[in-house]
């Protein structure tokens, strides 16, 4: 949820770190701070707001010295506060710390450390690494942070830098990586905090402490025996995480989506070979996922009941300590995320994998902690997704569940899987009616989103985006369910959109559609076929197979509720409240 930058080589730290937090940014954007160690001396500089913001008020870039730490913050314990933004300090300011992830157990390590004297300046649980490091820094920095993490409870991940002009990390729970390059080392919770610079990096694995003291690498674990890890290149071309000509990477990631379906399509024969005769041989299949990626599990389980006649059961990964709780050894879990670190799935995926299920996973970020405790994994080939709203990466997921399908089907898919990118293309590039409607509901307060079948998940997706985007209330609704309740809410100033593609479920949702205008509400249609019982028609095009609407009817609602969040001045990028990754439970 935070993100942590560390650190030491021959350049000058401070603008280094300003622009790897600025590239982090998306991981938790509530508050900034730098530490850098010059002279023999920590400074601190920290406050609320976002990178450029507080650079720009506290003039980060200019502090001195070639070894610093770096931190943007997604507050969990304590508000948002210039006290609480990180670094934290120790008591005598000869230790700052940045942390991601949560310490568990920090009230009674506060306790017992202001017993012994120590002083707190923040509310935040991270706090007590840096006087924990303090207490335990007599024999040393390796002591120290050995010691120091014997104590934590929790997941977390950390960068401390010490009056010697050392910078450790540890992690546990949460991901830190080591950038490797020709100046200097690196330690970040995230490729993307060094890839500028750098594309050499080494994964440290959970329960690893890392040392960079003159300008060279110590790995070992919390016991400290040595561990060694290779020197992996990280693929990812810098440029993608730009945002080009577009005004925001929200946008920018909704256009890219005609090339990301395709490239999410391509895969190496051996690797999805194995992953579908995994999932093809499995006694019991789950699929899990959170957010949007849980959308994805409920398009998959269509699917693979559709075309592969696999029977799978989806479990939303915050509820999987209760679903999963008893499954078979000889069952498979198919965990979807885009980032590969969220808590919730990587919670689901190891009551799971000690139970004897395999795990697939389908992923976007590769590099990530589901990746590397995966049996198989699937890249959705997307590139680095910024916004905080999932956009390509939803698309992308749902383009490689179709080419799965398609190969455990035996290609009964493939001829119209040709007809996605220019489908998605021309759905693009019709923004107009998108605009309309956007300008008649944005200052609607309630918008209901319904759908049946295949089209249901796309309900919920929706009114995932316009809530997060748009900070508007949105539900989705199985359209059947319509006179069960939700009708009873539909009035003059309710908005309801009907995805509603010539199909087998159109007659359906027609007649509700009927059911709604009646009561007075405004309704717009997502559809290939204009109907009269629209207020306003959103037109997409019209597919050979009606599996893949769901790719064509996300576009025009993450558009939708693009639109929505700039006619309200929010940033679009940048949601209030939310993070990117899901680090924490
Ligand atoms: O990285 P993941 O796919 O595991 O993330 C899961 C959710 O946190 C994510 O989809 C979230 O719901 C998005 N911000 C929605 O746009």
């Amino acid at each position: 949820m935070c993100s942590i930058i560390g650190y030491k080589g021959k350049n000058f730290a401070a603008p280094i770190l300003v622009d790897s937090l600025k590239k982090m940014e998306y991981r938790g954007y509530d508050s900034v701070g730098v530490a850098t160690f010059d002279n023999g001396g920590i400074m601190v500089r920290k406050g609320t707001g976002k990178v450029l913001e507080v650079n720009k008020n506290l003039a980060i870039s200019e502090m001195a010295g070639k070894i610093g730490i770096g931190h943007t913050r997604w507050a969990t314990h304590g508000g948002v506060t210039d006290k609480n933004a990180h670094p934290h300090s120790a008591c005598k300011n000869n230790i700052a710390v940045v942390h991601n992830g949560i310490i568990e157990n920090y009230k009674e390590l506060k306790e017992e450390l202001t017993v012994a004297g120590h002083t707190f300046a923040s509310e935040t649980d991270s706090e007590v690494i840096a006087h924990l490091l303090e207490v335990h820094h007599g024999k040393g920095v390796r002591d120290a942070m050995i010691q120091t993490c014997k104590r934590l409870k929790g997941n977390y991940a950390f960068v401390a830098v010490f009056q010697d002009g050392t910078i450790a990390g540890a992690r546990y729970e949460e991901p830190l990586i080591i950038g490797v390059a020709n100046d200097g080392y690196f330690i970040s919770s995230d490729v993307l905090g060094f890839l500028q610079y750098t594309d050499k990096a080494v994964f440290l694995e959970n329960g690893d402490i890392c040392i960079v003291d003159n300008s060279k690498l110590e790995v070992f674990n919390f016991e400290g025996t040595p561990v060694a890890h290779p020197i992996t290149q990280v693929a990812w071309e810098l440029g993608d995480i730009e945002k080009g000509k577009y005004a925001h990477h929200t946008l920018k990631e909704i256009n890219e989506q005609k090339i990301t379906v395709v490239h999410a399509g391509r895969q190496d024969e051996e690797i999805i070979s194995k992953f579908c005769d995994l999932l093809a041989n499995a006694k019991s299949v789950y699929i899990t996922g959170s957010g949007t990626s849980y959308h994805s599990a409920l398009i998959f389980k269509y699917m693979l009941a559709k075309f592969a006649k696999i029977r799978a059961e989806t479990v939303m990964s915050s509820e999987s300590q209760y679903a999963l709780a008893s499954i078979e050894g000889d069952s498979v879990l198919v965990a979807i995320s885009q980032s590969g670190e969220t808590a919730d799935v990587l919670d689901s995926v190891k009551l799971a994998k000690n139970q004897g299920a395999k795990i697939l996973l389908i992923v976007n970020v590769t590099t990530s902690s589901l990746a590397r405790i995966s049996d198989a994994f699937l890249s959705t080939n997307c590139g680095p997704e910024i916004g905080v709203a999932a956009t390509k990466s939803f698309t992308g997921q749902l383009a490689l569940i179709y080419n799965i399908t398609d190969r455990l089907c035996k290609g009964c898919l493939a001829t119209a899987r040709a007809e996605f990118a220019v489908a998605i293309e021309n759905v693009i590039a019709s923004q107009a009616s998108v605009m309309r409607v956007a300008e008649q509901m944005k200052d609607c307060t309630d918008i209901y989103l319904l759908g049946r079948s295949i089209h249901y998940p796309i309900a919920l997706e929706g009114a995932l985006k316009l809530k997060e985007l748009a900070y508007v209330h949105a539900e989705g609704i199985a359209a059947g369910e319509l006179k069960h309740g939700p009708l009873a809410l539909m009035e003059k100033n309710t908005f309801v959109i009907m995805l509603n593609p010539h199909d087998p479920t159109f007659g359906d949702t027609i007649s509700n559609a009927h059911e709604i205008k009646a009561r007075g509400a405004t309704v717009i249609g997502i559809s290939d076929r204009k109907d009269d019982v629209y207020d306003h028609w959103i037109e997409i095009p019209q597919l050979k197979e009606e599996s893949f609407y769901p790719i064509v009817e996300v576009i025009p609602l993450q558009m939708l509720a693009y639109q929505l969040a700039l006619a309200k001045n929010a940033d679009p990028d940048y949601p209030r409240n939310l993070a990117k990754s899901v680090t924490v439970r």
